[in-house]
């Protein structure tokens, strides 16, 4: 049975294979860093904090792909200025080809819809005078979907069932304090889904919930880029779950991704030393299989004053004379496999397995 094609739909089919739903190229995001009355009259440099320091990278459509690496590092800045929230110091956003880097508030709004937001905190993220029925509705008013309530009604319901919460009816009339943690997650996913968004940002989306529900928050994720051929860039500092649940992983240091390819060649054969002192501290379930936890040497990493050369060389265990001076770039890793595991991802994805170090 095949409909007629409305205008839409025939211009998403034509654009759909030509570009990945996200492009970032050289993304740099710095922050001023306020000056002290002394340093102002001393007139000493101003700082910035250097949060994100030139990333790049596309995600497919029905990719999921992990953004990994220590709190500080510049994940939830990355995603800020995809978004628009931040401004980009540099560098360029596109969304499903279209860029977005200098567009105002106004111009971003449409395609605002088709990149939604998932926070880490569910209860921060809801709003605690809301029923979930207007939780959901609320953005179908602001991007003007289902033209009357009761058009919207079914939407709504929908959307709850997609999120897993079944049957519709016995949320619809709740607010977030009568749900668990993990209820109003889903309930937020839920209200990003009533807008058929193209790419999901999930900023930790299970860390602040209990360890019983994480895996089905999850799982829900991985449903959506399968039957909804979803993107998604989720955050997490925790690399056993990135190696569950992505495609892709980007390892994510001070700024700068030091690794990246699909999750089988980074977990499987890592080739940067960050990489390996973050896989070294993941439990293993096979006791024989454990390694001897790599606890990194040196002071925790400050994005005001980068180390010179290879950023990561002060707490670099195999650090050599070279990286101190020069910077290393991402390139692909010797022997890697281009394309990655087979997974079915646009020659235009991360699956080329890259490594920023010297002596990778
Ligand atoms: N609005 C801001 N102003 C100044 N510095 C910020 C701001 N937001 C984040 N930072 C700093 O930028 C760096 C990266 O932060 P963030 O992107 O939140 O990292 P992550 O999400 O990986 O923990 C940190 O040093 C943080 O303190
Ligand atoms: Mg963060």
């Amino acid at each position: 049975m095949s409909e007629p094609k409305g205008r839409g739909a025939a211009w998403a089919e034509q654009q759909a294979p030509v570009h990945p739903v996200l492009e970032v190229t050289d993304l740099v995001t710095h922050y001023p860093v306020r000056r002290g009355l002394t340093q102002a009259i001393t007139r000493q440099p101003r700082r910035r904090v250097h949060a994100v320091d030139g990333i790049t990278f596309t995600l497919a459509r029905g990719e999921m792909m992990a953004l990994v690496g220590e709190s500080g590092c510049g994940k939830t800045s990355t995603v800020q200025t995809i978004l628009g929230m931040v401004k980009a110091t540099s560098g360029a956003v596109r969304l499903d080809g279209v860029e977005t880097t200098g567009m105002s508030q106004r111009q971003m709004r449409p395609l605002r819809r088709a990149a939604q937001m998932i926070y880490q905190d569910p209860y921060e993220s809801l709003d605690p005078r809301f029923r979930v029925r207007q939780t959901i509705e609320e953005p179908m008013l602001v991007h003007g979907i289902g033209g009357s309530r009761s058009e919207r009604k079914p939407l709504i319901a929908a959307a709850l069932e997609q999120a897993g919460l079944t049957p519709a009816e016995a949320y619809l009339e709740r607010y977030p304090h009568e749900l668990s943690g993990g209820q109003r997650q889903r309930v937020a996913i839920a209200a990003s889904l009533v807008l058929s968004p193209a790419l999901l940002l999930a900023d930790e989306p299970v860390s602040m919930l209990d360890v019983s529900v994480r895996a089905g928050v999850l799982s829900l994720l991985d449903s959506l880029r399968r039957t909804e051929s979803m993107a998604i860039l989720m955050i997490t500092h925790d690399l056993s779950t990135a190696a569950h649940f992505a495609d892709t992983i980007a390892v994510m240091y001070l700024g700068r991704i030091v690794e990246q390819g699909t999750a089988r060649d980074v977990v499987g054969n890592p080739q940067h030393p960050y990489t390996k002192a973050l896989l070294s501290v993941v439990p293993k379930r096979d006791p024989r299989h454990r390694a001897k936890p790599q606890i990194l040497a040196g002071e925790t990493p400050n994005p005001v004053s980068v180390p010179t050369g290879c950023r990561f060389h002060p707490r670099c265990p195999i650090a050599a004379e070279g990286c101190r001076e020069t910077d290393p770039v991402l390139r692909i890793t010797a022997g890697a496999s281009l394309g990655g595991s087979g997974a079915s991802l646009s020659s235009a994805s991360t699956a080329t397995h890259l490594t920023a170090c010297h002596l990778a």
